[in-house]
């Protein structure tokens, strides 16, 4: 499958209310001064540098090049990794991550590397696309898709809570906060900007002189549900917003 390209500028045209909305999350990891804080899936540092700012220590991951070099302009010390093969040791007060863990579907792995990063009392902090998120917008691309005969796997992993809670506590982790948020989300621009910035694992699938075309079907099917009369358009937003803890004295399986 075609991978999902991040262009810093496109995004910071219609992608920046990913990291402004991502103030409440910031405020559950309650960071604090002096604190070493990986940022998971860092993107292009907005929110890192907020941490930063903060008096923290704070490292970037991003698996995109492009984002990895607009966070270092920004003054983060950001690096290209994989979050599904994290190469970190027992030496992050916490992890925190923000709109970034449904890009990596071996929700496992990243957890388990998750797990090695933290030292022990080390939290982990984020928010991601939870059960149902954008449904309306992935029911019309498939759709849009299957009159051409196409079928493009998701390329996005959106667990129900109780799901993320037992990958959690599997590996360890003693959750304290986990919940599924509804939270319709204004766009700067229609659906049709929205799926050339984040759905580009779909419209790869297709020639490029057909993509246009697929995209204003899109926002027309899409328009009678995510578009109120005044124009505005809402994504269908759905946050699963987490808080765990990897305790200080593991926790033994009990026998039996
Ligand atoms: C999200 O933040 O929920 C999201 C962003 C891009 C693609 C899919 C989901």
């Amino acid at each position: 499958m075609d991978m999902q390209h991040w262009n810093p500028e496109q995004y910071a045209e219609n992608g920046r209310f990913v990291s402004d909305l991502g103030m409440p999350v910031a405020e559950l990891l309650s960071a604090q001064f002096g604190e070493r804080i990986l940022d998971l899936g860092c993107g292009d540092g907005a929110l890192t540098i907020k941490l930063q700012r903060l008096g923290c220590e704070v490292v970037g991951v991003d698996s995109s090049l492009e984002m990895v070099a607009a966070a270092r302009a920004l003054g983060v010390d950001a690096q290209v990794m994989d979050g599904q093969k994290l190469q970190f040791n027992n030496e992050f007060n916490a992890v925190f991550s923000n709109a970034a863990l449904h890009w990596m579907k071996d929700a496992e792995a990243v957890i388990r590397g998750v797990w090695r990063a933290l030292k022990p009392g080390g939290r982990f902090v984020g928010e991601l696309g939870g059960y149902g998120n954008i449904s309306a917008i992935v029911t019309n691309i498939e759709s849009a898709l299957a009159i051409r005969g196409l079928a493009i796997p998701d390329p996005w992993f959106f667990p129900h809570s109780e799901e993320y809670r037992r990958l959690l506590e599997v590996s360890g982790f003693v959750v304290h906060d986990l919940e599924l948020i509804s939270r319709p989300t204004l766009l700067p621009g229609d659906v049709g900007a929205w799926i050339e910035t984040f759905a580009q694992p779909f419209t790869a699938a297709l020639a490029s002189d057909e993509r246009s075309e697929f995209i204003a079907e899109i926002v027309e099917s899409s328009r009678p549900v995510l578009c109120d009369i005044n124009g505005n358009w809402k994504a269908d937003y759905i946050r699963l917003r987490f808080s765990a803890t990897k305790p200080n004295i593991p926790i033994q399986k009990i026998a039996g």
